[in-house]
């Protein structure tokens, strides 16, 4: 892994063990060879396989004079709050960063620049199906696309969302208006040109399907997604939108401000609220037998946002260690984890070994002090 240009000054170095493999720390930096890099390297599972399509010459944003020297590819869910994260990353990275967003292409089916760094939101799955059902209703695009279709409009802001749910619930592998269920009409049919819920954020991952997918792909290869997410190294979360957006800070700056503490406003004087048209929601207002229905369409997604979450929460931990700054507020964190595995309850997967929270089984120990010497940074006593 090439270490990064010197941004600051490193002040501990870390060694970290009882990650399982699949969290891996890219860790040719925490040797002290190039420690004052140390802090760009907060990131986990390097390793990962770049996507079959690597295009050099990608269609780029910024000016034929000034070639950006980084590239950030978002890779844009809909639904995780990304309108918004796209609006305010580019008002914080440097300007010799450029950030771009995929356009909602799944990740194999993004063109994609050599040496750029990926970065990807995850959401709480039951949230991310109700928000996909209240664009589709609310949004003037979802408006715009569902006309016509038989998509269940019906007063009040939940009004139709039982129905939409026992639509997808009851899919069935037999054609649609003369669509076969294998071809890419029949995906588009039974989404009513919207958004198709089943594992949509897996599906991202670990295909070349984005809004709407084919019956032969509502579950997703789970090993495929991982691989994916390993190869992308900023995991963020909109249930924590702040210290994600102060986790791509780190990784373009190379430091993070002061206002990154927890509680405290973060990088920008003032974050989006992109609402899309969509009223106030949350899914604790719905009865608890929805839940169940809604779950079941997210059982490969629950599982990779535990995956997101323990990437997430790793590297802010590293993060606050390595800075000095405690980017996160414990209780959010909980909150995140504590729904997260209400999910994996009702799906029956929370034994499973591989579904835990990593943190508290991970080793953190303080190896070495980095002396601090302006001018030289390659000097460190150890
Ligand atoms: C991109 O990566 C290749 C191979 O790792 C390296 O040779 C090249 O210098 C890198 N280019 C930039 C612009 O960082
Ligand atoms: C759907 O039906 C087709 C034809 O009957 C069959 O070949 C295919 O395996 C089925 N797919 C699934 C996922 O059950
Ligand atoms: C939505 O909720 C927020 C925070 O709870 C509140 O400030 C706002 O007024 C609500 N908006 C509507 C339209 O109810």
């Amino acid at each position: 892994m090439p270490c990064l240009p010197a941004i600051v000054t490193l002040h501990v170095l870390l060694q970290v063990s009882g990650l399982p493999d699949r969290y891996a720390l890219g860790d040719a930096c925490l040797d002290g060879a190039c420690a004052g890099t140390a802090l760009m390297q907060v990131r986990m599972a390097q390793m990962g396989p770049k996507p079959e399509k690597e295009v050099a010459q990608a269609k780029d944003t910024g000016s034929p004079e000034t070639e950006p020297t980084r590239r950030i590819m978002f890779l844009h869910i809909p639904k995780t709050a990304g309108t918004s994260f796209v609006a305010d990353a580019m008002l914080m990275v440097p300007s010799s960063v450029a950030f771009l967003d995929n356009g909602e292409l799944s990740l194999l089916g993004t063109p994609h620049f050599r040496n750029e760094t990926r970065v990807v939101m995850l959401r709480n799955p039951l949230d991310h199906v109700l928000s996909q059902f209240l664009e589709c209703k609310f949004d003037w695009w979802g408006k715009r696309v569902t006309a016509g279709t038989d998509f269940p409009f019906k007063p009040g802001v939940y009004g139709g969302l039982d129905e939409w749910v026992h639509h997808f619930t009851n899919l069935k592998n037999t054609s649609v208006l003369g669509f076969e269920p294998d071809s890419k009409e029949w995906a588009r049919a039974v989404s009513h040109n919207c958004y198709n819920p089943w594992n949509m954020q897996s599906r991202y991952l670990a295909s070349t399907w984005d809004h709407y997918v084919p019956f032969s792909e509502l579950q997703p290869d789970i090993e495929a997604a991982r691989k994916s997410l390993q190869g992308v190294q900023v995991v963020g979360v909109p249930e924590l939108y702040v210290e994600s957006l102060c986790l791509v800070h780190l990784e373009t700056h190379g430091h993070l401000p002061k206002s990154c503490t927890c509680g405290q406003q973060g990088p920008l004087a003032q974050i989006s609220t992109e609402s899309h048209y969509v009223p106030n929601h949350t899914i604790s207002d719905l009865p608890d037998n929805l839940l169940a229905e809604m779950a079941k369409l997210v059982q490969v997604d629950a599982q990779i946002y535990v995956d997101a979450l323990n990437r997430f929460e790793a590297a802010v931990r590293l993060a606050s260690d390595r800075t000095g700054i405690k980017m996160f507020c414990e209780d959010r964190l909980e909150q995140a984890w504590e729904n997260a595995n209400s999910l994996l309850r009702r799906l029956h997967l929370d034994k499973e070994s591989e579904l835990q929270r990593m943190w508290g089984h991970v080793h953190v120990e303080v190896v070495a002090t980095a002396a601090k010497q302006p001018g030289d940074q390659s000097k460190h006593q150890s």
